[in-house]
């Protein structure tokens, strides 16, 4: 095995996104800046993905730029990996700077490598949606056709955007409005979502799109780069730097791993630093790489059928006191039991060395906790397969759990102070799933988290 790189962690989501990932990376933030100049690095997603950060008594809703954006001092990079939308970027930039005093808290670097996604994108998702059931689900940010454009090998990059290659952005925008008239309608007159403080916008014709496209171009520049030999640099001086990766989505997200077509399209686990950092970091030598899960149940966006789906009171109570409604679209969560058979699948594929339970204060006195523990399918115990047609046969097995005292585990400063039926339940999970757990939350508030096993 290769020797971990100390002073390295990675934060991911180990289900179906929204796992609360952003408190955790800000436990990791807190610590290693103390020490250390902190690199921040996003690797995966655009504006789907939503966390809301607090600062002082003001909230804001990010997309783009990870929840750690408030590190001072810190180097945030967003990667090759990633999709980013300019226009939105830019009103997430100038949202951090309001809230800051006018200043960005850290220096900010785009890969020039990383892909557009653009108001193009969101048109043409937004159009077949009406001819494609599949697409129905998404978040409507222009995420699939983008990623789409980069696996098809047509895809502006960061660096085309700053040296601004007209041709290829003026292709770009007539491929996608043929694309568009073929299915009966105008890509000018398109209404695409903004960011939710700005609403909608139509896309506008090529001349409208092309100069809206150039101030933000102007706008941009100064923040896209070379990253590869900075990373490549700091990662080989691990007593320097602090090295802190912040995924987005979840592993039951992920193309290959998700359900089928409920998923998204970026690499959701952890090799996917590796792939969007051309190699500069080895994602299995980061030396934690924490899988964020919810504790007590599971979430789910979209029109998934999770086979441990809860319904009724207990549904509806979970949504309510845990706010189980999207970032992004605001829909609400399914929400579901712990699956243990899909988690340890998705830990299999992302490799996590540790796993973090968030939402250990969502118990009722009056509920047991319900934990699938396996799958049957005629007679058999069968495991998860990403195939919602496969899923849909599988009955799930329950192991029930005696819950414990809300107030309790609220107020536990220390693994000493947690109920002895939440230990139990805890350790159960971690032996499951097959990772020890290095952090829990047992509360809204930022403090209200206890750390099992001290980082270094
Ligand atoms: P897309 O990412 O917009 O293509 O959406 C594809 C699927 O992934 C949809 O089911 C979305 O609801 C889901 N999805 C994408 N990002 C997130 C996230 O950050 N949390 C939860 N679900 C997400």
């Amino acid at each position: 095995m290769e020797k971990p790189r100390i002073n390295s962690v990675a934060v991911g989501g180990g289900a179906y996104g929204d796992e609360g990932k952003g408190r955790i990376v800000d436990e990791y933030v807190d610590y290693f800046s103390k020490k250390l100049k902190v690199i921040l690095y996003r690797d995966n997603g655009g504006a789907n993905a939503g966390h809301t950060v607090e600062v002082g008594d003001k909230r804001i809703a990010l997309h783009q730029l990870p929840s750690g954006i408030f590190t001072k001092g810190a180097t945030v990079i967003l990667g090759k990996g990633m999709v980013i939308h300019p226009q939105d970027l830019l009103e997430e930039i100038r949202q951090v700077k309001e809230v800051n005093g006018g200043k960005l808290p850290v220096k900010i670097i785009i890969d020039e490598m990383a892909a557009l996604s653009l108001d193009t994108h969101r048109a043409f998702e937004g159009v077949v949606k009406d001819w494609q059931e599949s697409v129905k689900g998404t978040t409507g940010r222009g995420i699939g056709p983008a990623y789409g454009d980069v696996l098809t090998r047509r895809a502006i990059r960061m660096r085309d955007l700053k040296n601004w290659d007209e041709d290829k952005i003026k292709k770009h925008y007539q491929l996608y409005a043929a694309l568009i008239k073929g299915m009966d309608a105008d890509l000018a007159k398109a209404e695409v979502n903004r960011l939710a403080s700005s609403g909608k916008e139509l896309v506008g014709s090529l001349d409208q799109f092309m100069s809206k496209l150039k101030a933000q171009s102007k706008e941009l520049s100064p923040y896209i780069g070379e990253v590869f030999t900075l990373l490549s640099n700091a990662w080989a001086k691990p007593k320097q730097f602090a090295m802190i990766f912040e995924k987005a989505q979840g592993v039951g997200l992920d193309p290959r791993y998700g359900v089928y077509p409920d998923t998204s399209e970026s690499d959701c686990t952890f090799a996917g630093i590796s792939s969007s950092s051309e190699g500069a970091i080895n994602a299995d030598q980061i030396n934690y790489r924490v899988s964020v899960i919810k504790a007590t149940y599971m979430s789910s966006v979209g029109s998934r059928k999770l086979p441990t789906l809860i319904t009724g009171k207990i549904a509806e109570r979970i949504r309510e006191d845990a706010h189980e409604y999207g970032a992004t679209t605001k829909r609400p969560r399914d929400v579901a039991w712990i699956d243990i058979p899909a988690l340890k699948f998705f830990n299999k594929m992302t490799k996590a060395t540790h796993l973090g339970l968030t939402h250990m204060d969502i118990v009722y006195p009056d509920t047991p906790i319900k934990v699938c523990v396996a799958y049957k399918l005629k007679g058999k115990t069968v495991g998860y397969r990403p195939d919602q047609e496969y899923l849909l046969k599988v009955k799930p097995v329950y192991k029930e759990f005696k819950p414990w005292s809300r107030e309790k585990i609220q107020k536990a400063k220390s693994l000493k102070e947690i109920p002895a039926a939440a230990k139990k339940f805890i350790n159960f999970l971690s032996k499951q799933i097959g990772a020890p757990i290095q952090i829990i939350t047992t509360g809204p508030k930022r403090e209200q988290s206890i750390k099992l096993i001290k980082i270094n």
